[in-house]
């Protein structure tokens, strides 16, 4: 990936503090409920495996994979489901666990869609916030930190499905190549 330089924006130190929070969060609060983890695939591995680990209470684990088309206008975004929840939701509390909040539509389509499932409720969980981008209305239940609109990588979130693997998070910029 030539061009681009990674700048750094959270260690794996702040990471782990942030979704320990989170986690002791979520415990408190669902306490004695019937809790599904509904993580949404790729970007949200790593988090939601961390998220995990941290919590306190019994839960159930699923996968949804969105894909999104018609990339040239934005409003005009598609998105359709790829793979689908597994796990009957009727009566549980299902948590979204979403890597980055960016237009906001890619929950605004899943929680309308699980919302026909009839879960007893829906909240969202995401790591990240580019509230800057916010297309439609979207607020996360339980959020990690918010961040600036740049383009993030690492920690499971990609660019062009490189860099899922880095455990720490980054923002890419551009390398200015001086002229010759
Ligand atoms: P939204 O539907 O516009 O809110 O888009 C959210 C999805 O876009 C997230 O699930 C991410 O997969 C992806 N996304 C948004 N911002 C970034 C980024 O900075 N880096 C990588 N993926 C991103
Ligand atoms: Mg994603």
């Amino acid at each position: 990936m030539e061009g681009y330089r990674l700048n750094p924006l959270l260690s794996r130190e702040q990471i782990s503090s942030i979704v320990q929070h989170l986690a002791d969060r979520i415990s408190e609060d669902y306490r004695g409920r019937e809790l599904v983890l509904v993580c949404i695939l790729k970007g949200a591995f790593m988090f939601l495996s961390d998220l995990v680990r941290h919590l306190r209470i019994p839960i159930q684990v699923d996968f949804v994979r969105l894909a999104s088309y018609g990339s040239g206008m934005k409003t005009s975004r598609k998105i359709e489901i790829t793979k689908d929840i597994e796990i009957p939701i009727e009566k549980k509390d299902v948590l979204i666990i979403e890597d980055i909040i960016d237009s906001g539509r890619t929950l605004q389509f899943l929680k309308d869609r699980l919302a026909f499932l009839n879960p007893r409720s829906i909240k969202v969980c995401a790591l990240l916030d580019k509230k800057a981008r916010r297309e439609v209305e979207m607020e996360a239940d339980y959020l990690g930190i918010e961040v600036e609109d740049n383009f993030i990588v690492g920690y499971g979130i990609d660019f062009n499905e490189n860099y899922r693997y880095l455990p720490e998070i980054y923002y890419v910029t551009p390398i200015d190549h001086p002229k010759e």
